[in-house]
């Protein structure tokens, strides 16, 4: 084993490796806090000053993580900073930046590679890089270690290159970086070792793969998994309506098999900044290899059409009541992406929005989570909106309520007794018993 691959794999023994995590969201944010809480002196960067700021003041920006989190992990020594001339202080080198999509649906790797050539600029012998943004096989080997060996130093031997998936859950309770197994695949023997020694310190249980491409196939597997999966029970969600089959009691009774069954829901479309992605990175990549990727492709399509479901549904019960679409008034409960946290991105409640202020619903919206609506890329036609508290009179004055978000904080008795009519997406109001006539599931 070459020298400076001991060395680190001695240090990352002793505690004394220091860790660098590029990237400070809702990856590389719990990774710190995992690595600073293990004993590693972890310094953080980010291209956002103002996230800088708040860390090192010992504030949050993200709601699982509160304020107390932060300022003890700065008591254990954590550090962020917007100056990348310091990425040669760390042993390590974690890359979470985001992988989004381009407007023609390709990857967009930009933040990968600025954060490659940032790496690059102050790369020397015995670091260790990993890249955790999920991304399609092949990245890590024809993205990332091309800048790398640029500057002239050998992988294997000078530096080390793995990737490793990150699995953050957010919102999930149960399940975090320190409980959730590591998959790591070194781009050699020495990069595995010391990739894998270095999260050995951290997660319960570290899963070695041969290469970096098996790695990140792996992730991009388990997200289709979820897409494709989530794309059946939407399909079947709106057969079954149409047969007036009530498709959550059917999947409550399939997942009584205690094998060969996981349970999937239906909901008002996908979002959150992975399933709806990920899964086109490999559509891309395989169009490389002269493949379609037809499942992909038709969960895409599924699920995309169900924002459009719901809103004729909601067009439906206001026709019921005698309404136009056109200037009733609409409540839409949730716009984080799925329940119990503060992200907004990629979530359906935008398109469900979008649909109906332009079928001139007046549209209003409450999320416990997100007091206000973050300018979005690709809605940039919505206008500014307050999350509008959720009072009695605020639903009663609604033509109709329509749940996005499950959040738990929401008291679904109250809901369903103060609104006309309520439209629920995620089957939330399944333990209300007063006036489940007013109750449409979409
Ligand atoms: N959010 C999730 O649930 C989740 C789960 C698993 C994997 N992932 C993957 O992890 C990656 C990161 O996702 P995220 O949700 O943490 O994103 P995020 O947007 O929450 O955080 C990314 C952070 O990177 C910073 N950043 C952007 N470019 C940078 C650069 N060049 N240098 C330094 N910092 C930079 C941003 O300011 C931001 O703070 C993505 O590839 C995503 O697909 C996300």
């Amino acid at each position: 084993m070459p020298d400076a691959v001991t060395a680190l794999i001695e240090k990352i023994r002793l505690r004394t490796a220091r860790v660098g995590i590029i990237g400070l969201g809702y990856v590389g944010l719990p990774l710190a806090r995992a690595f600073a809480r293990t004993g590693f002196r972890v310094l953080g960067f980010d291209i956002d000053p103002q996230k800088v700021a708040k860390l090192n003041a010992g504030k949050s920006y993200i709601q699982q993580i509160p304020d107390a989190t932060v300022a003890g992990m700065r008591e254990k020594g954590f550090e962020a900073t917007d100056r990348f001339d310091r990425l040669g202080e760390a042993d390590a080198v974690l890359i979470c930046v985001p992988t989004p999509l381009t407007d023609a649906r390709e990857p967009d790797l930009t933040y990968v590679v600025n954060s490659a050539h940032a790496v690059a600029a102050q790369l020397r012998p015995g670091q260790l890089v990993v890249l955790e943004s999920t991304t399609y096989p092949t990245t890590t080997r024809n993205v990332v270690l091309p800048v790398l060996e640029r500057t002239g130093l050998a992988p294997g031997s000078d530096f080390l290159l793995a990737f490793s998936p990150e699995r953050e859950d957010p919102g999930n309770a149960t399940f975090s970086v320190n409980n959730i197994p590591k998959v790591v695949g070194g781009l050699d023997k020495a990069s595995g070792d010391a990739a894998c020694a270095l999260y050995s310190a951290v997660v319960p249980q570290v899963v070695r793969v041969n290469t970096p491409e098996v790695a990140e196939a792996c992730k991009i597997l388990e997200n289709t998994y979820r897409a494709v999966n989530i794309a059946l029970v939407n399909e079947l969600k709106v057969l079954y309506d149409r047969m007036g089959i009530d498709v959550w009691e059917v999947i409550d009774a399939a997942k009584t098999k205690p094998f060969g069954f996981q349970a999937f829901y239906p909901g008002p479309g996908l979002g959150g900044h992975c399933i709806p992605i990920d899964p086109f990175y490999l559509t891309w990549v395989a169009r490389q290899y002269g493949l379609n990727t037809r499942f992909i492709e038709l969960a895409g399509e599924v699920n995309t059409a169900m924002p459009a479901f719901v809103v004729s549904k909601v067009a439906d019960v206001l026709n019921d009541a005698g309404k136009a679409v056109k200037g009733s008034r609409v409540a839409l409960l949730g716009v984080a992406y799925k329940k119990d946290v503060d992200d907004p991105r990629e979530s359906p409640s935008f398109e469900l929005l979008d649909l109906l202020l332009k079928k001139g619903a007046r549209v209003t919206y409450n999320d416990p989570h997100v007091a206000a609506l973050p300018k979005m890329r690709h809605w940039p036609h919505l206008g500014a909106m307050a999350s509008t508290p959720l009072t009695p009179d605020y639903l009663a004055a609604q033509d109709c309520v329509l749940i996005a978000t499950d959040h738990t904080a929401y008291d679904y008795d109250a809901i369903v007794a103060h609104s006309r009519v309520v439209v629920d997406t995620r089957n939330a109001t399944r333990g209300v018993k007063e006036g489940r006539e007013k109750i449409v599931r979409a």
